[in-house]
């Protein structure tokens, strides 16, 4: 298993692209299943849930094609799907497998889908997936930790008035895909809002669906026969982005960050200007970063977009770490989003967890130690953490992030972090 060798007290000087948005390339990937003709991807991420994504419909008798592995243009090509699974090795690994049901359904009018089970930050069920998919018509059972769908007879889904009883991404993302083809109008209410929601959308309208609402919470999805091949350049990364901030404003240090998109980064940017964090918006696609004079702790609730976003919690605690003051943090979305917390105690932190808030009292020098990646946003505030602790820290179980950061120590050493990865035997 790798591991991040980390020398803290660096200050981070210079500029950092930011690549495309893991969370959008996914469910556009899973899009290329819904048309026989060829679908030409841009700017997806070189990590490594997108090589499972690309494993994931090869498995399904997809063509992906790639001009070097990993790389970021892709081209899908889906003439026929022989195999409409998702098999559980492939799952397990990468729980947005989950976002090849909607389209499968839409396509072929049957699934068998894995069922993800829980992971590292909560249960996180798809009984909401599942329940839309019913409301327009599939039949679905789940057994021996499968989903088995089936669209009605005739084999294609049916136009629905859904109302999500929560926001969710992937489940909105799957609805809409399997609309796209449905028959008559669907309409989604509680919609997620998220922009790599509206990217799909927006692929999707190019493949010749007809959509509107994008950006609202209300959807309405115009069933059409059959969809297109297009071309698409995925989004910005916009927790990559996020992240980056966090290490110029918790090193003090002087970040540009550029292909990235100020817009998608609203609730971010006001955070850190509340933490005394000047950010500044050099052009429509450049930030820059200068460090604080006082880092000042403020609160912060996680919440659905245009809130700020859970994938942006672990690295705001680490930053609240370095804060003079109180920051009391509560996580509204996932229910067991605070496992970094307690290897950034053992770092030397000041935080008490209970329930779904978390109280940092800061400041407090970090010193470095070994720990331990949980999951891929905690992997990141653990790395800002070490950053900024006195000595060495060594980050484990770093597959975590290699799953949706690119290029991550080369980026944090090119603006002058002393990160190395250590290469290890066995997973
Ligand atoms: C997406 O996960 C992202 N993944 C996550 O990114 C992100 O943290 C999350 O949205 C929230 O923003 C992808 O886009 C691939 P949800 P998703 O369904 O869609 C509950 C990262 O680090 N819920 O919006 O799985 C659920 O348990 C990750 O890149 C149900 O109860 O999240 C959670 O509490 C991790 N039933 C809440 O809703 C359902 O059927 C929101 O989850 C579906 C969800």
């Amino acid at each position: 298993m790798d591991k991040f060798l980390i020398k803290g007290g660096k200050t981070l000087r210079g500029t950092v692209a930011i690549s495309g948005a893991k969370n959008s390339a996914l469910p556009v990937m899973a899009a290329a299943l819904l048309t026989a003709e060829p679908v030409t991807l841009h700017n997806i991420p070189k990590v490594r849930d997108l090589i499972t994504m690309s494993k994931l419909l090869a498995f399904m008798d997809a063509k992906v094609s790639v001009t070097e592995v990993p790389a970021s243009d892709y081209v899908i090509e889906a003439p026929s799907l022989n195999h409409a699974e998702a098999p559980y090795e492939l799952v397990k690994t990468m729980r947005a497998s989950i976002l090849t049901l909607g389209p499968l359904m839409a396509r072929v009018g049957v699934a068998r889908v894995s069922l993800p089970g829980g992971c590292a930050i909560g249960a996180r069920p798809v009984d909401l997936h599942l329940k839309a998919l019913e409301q327009m018509g599939a039949e679905i059972i789940t057994s021996h930790g499968y989903i088995e769908a089936r669209a009605p007879k005739g084999g294609r889904l049916k136009g629905a008035h859904i109302v999500f009883e929560k926001i969710t991404v992937t489940g909105t993302e799957n609805i809409l895909m399997a609309a796209a083809l449905a028959e008559g109008e669907t309409v989604l209410e509680h919609a997620a809002r998220e922009p790599e929601v509206t990217d799909l959308i927006v692929m999707l309208r190019k493949m010749g669906a007809q959509i509107s609402g994008d950006g609202s919470s209300t959807l309405r999805i115009r069933g059409v026969q059959r969809l297109g091949g297009t071309e698409h350049t995925v989004i910005p990364d916009r927790i990559e982005a996020g992240t980056f901030l966090v290490a110029g404003a918790i090193t003090g240090g002087d970040l540009t960050i550029t292909h990235c998109e100020p817009e998608h980064l609203g609730a971010v940017i006001a955070k850190l200007g509340q933490a005394g964090v000047p950010i500044e918006t050099v052009n429509k696609t450049t930030l820059r970063v200068r460090g604080a004079k006082k880092l000042v702790g403020s609160d912060m609730t996680t919440e659905e977009y245009p809130g700020f976003a859970t994938d942006m919690q672990a690295q705001f605690m680490a930053l609240a770490t370095q804060a003079e003051g109180t920051s009391a943090i509560t996580e509204k979305i996932f229910e067991n989003r605070y496992l970094h917390a307690s290897e950034m105690m053992r770092m030397g932190a000041n935080i008490s967890v209970e329930g779904r808030r978390a109280v940092v009292h800061g400041p407090t020098q970090l010193s470095g130690t070994t720990v331990q990646a949980s999951d891929l946003r905690a992997s990141a505030g653990l790395v800002l953490a070490g950053l900024v602790a006195g000595g060495e820290t060594t980050i484990e179980r770093v597959y975590h992030i290699d799953r949706g950061y690119e290029g991550i120590v080369e980026k944090l050493r090119g603006v002058g972090a002393d990160i190395e990865r250590v290469h290890g035997s066995g997973s």
